[in-house]
């Protein structure tokens, strides 16, 4: 089969499509004919060698953070799927894989795609929605706090903002100018743009941020946070907390993630709030229920561009601009979604 693999680090973000065997399932998994996969920003990180402190991979490794497609084998332990489902998954962050013609994983992590999704938009949604999901979990949320999400209006946003709505949070976003309009389609209640207005002098007395900015921001963020806020960053890096809150880490990773997030925590404590860090895991149960959301809500992803899978360099090339009005799709399948 083909898959979309990279054998070391390299800064050209230089992927090539090789010839590989099909993998054979275990007895709890499921091997998923791939029919489109998405292309994330995280792919970025993963092949340029920035998230080393996280997952260490074994080369080659075949790239691809989350998939649609149908299955075709099930595992002589596994209940939940039969052959022909519909699925989507999101593998774990560490083996990825979502970049092949057939991928096999725990049954424990996928789910059935919504009903109303086409194969190209429930494949824009696992990494999104599990991140969201256990990002308001981590924040311990309240009905009425306020949430303040810059790049809300990026592929995270679009699965993020209504989701946040609906658990009754008022939801701020920031974008530049021409994303006004995605944002009141999300449902946002506010909008900054930051090409034109500094949200430090507009925002004040926030609950919850989302940063998906990174650590030159967070020092910005905490001061629109009223005391006792709460501050959840998915790109500044890992502190105490996030440690402690990962069971199987090593004692010394844990030290170390102890360590780098000194400044962030420092910096919270100064201010009277709190700082943490999420690292989005895999979960088919969580993933289920964000099916039932997307059933009931009839919210889709919205797509910025589509490439065929020998068109892999552009699709990442693209991602890796950081300006994409919607999700990256790669159709593994040709014409088949
Ligand atoms: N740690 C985790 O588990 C986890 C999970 C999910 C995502 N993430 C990270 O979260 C980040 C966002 O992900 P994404 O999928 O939403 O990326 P994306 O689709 O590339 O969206 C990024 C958004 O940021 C906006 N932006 C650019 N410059 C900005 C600025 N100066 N101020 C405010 N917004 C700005 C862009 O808006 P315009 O296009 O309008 O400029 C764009 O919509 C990425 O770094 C990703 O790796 C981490």
């Amino acid at each position: 089969m083909k898959a979309a693999q990279i054998s070391r680090y390299s800064k050209t973000l230089e992927v090539k499509i090789n010839s590989i065997d099909i993998p054979s399932i275990t007895s709890t998994q499921v091997l998923i004919k791939t029919k489109v996969a998405d292309v994330d920003p995280h792919l970025v990180l993963a092949i340029t060698g920035k998230v080393k402190i996280f997952d260490r991979y074994n080369f080659p490794l075949t790239l691809g953070n989350q998939l649609a497609g149908v299955v075709i084998e099930v595992g002589t332990g596994v209940m939940d799927f039969k052959v022909g489902d519909h699925v989507y998954t999101m593998p774990p962050l560490d083996k990825m894989g979502a970049f092949a013609e057939y991928v096999a994983v725990d049954a424990a992590i996928v789910a059935k795609m919504p009903t109303n999704l086409s194969f190209k938009e429930a494949a824009a949604v696992p990494l999104s929605a599990l991140t969201i999901i256990q990002a308001l979990a981590i924040l311990d949320v309240r009905q009425g706090g306020k949430l303040f999400i810059p790049g809300g209006t990026g592929g995270f946003g679009q699965m993020a903002v209504p989701y946040a709505k609906s658990q009754g949070l008022f939801v701020t976003v920031s974008g530049s100018g021409s994303a006004r309009d995605m944002a009141n389609q999300l449902g946002a209640d506010e909008f900054i743009d930051y090409e034109t207005q500094d949200y430090t002098h507009i925002l004040r007395g926030y609950d919850y941020v989302i940063d998906t900015r990174g650590a030159s921001e967070i020092s910005k963020q905490m001061k629109i946070l009223k005391p006792g806020g709460k501050l959840l960053s998915l790109s500044a890096g890992p502190n105490a907390r996030f440690a402690n809150r990962s069971a199987d880490l090593s004692t010394a990773k844990k030290i170390l993630f102890s360590l780098l997030g000194l400044p962030f925590d420092g910096l919270a404590k100064w201010h009277k709030k709190s700082y943490d860090f999420l690292y989005v895991q895999p979960n088919g149960q969580q993933l289920a229920a964000f099916t039932q959301y997307l059933e009931k809500t009839n919210i889709k992803p919205v797509i910025d561009s589509e490439y065929t899978f020998d068109q892999v360099n552009a699709a990442i090339a693209k991602i890796a601009t950081g300006y994409c009005e919607g999700k990256v799709l790669l159709n593994v399948e040709d014409g088949g979604y």
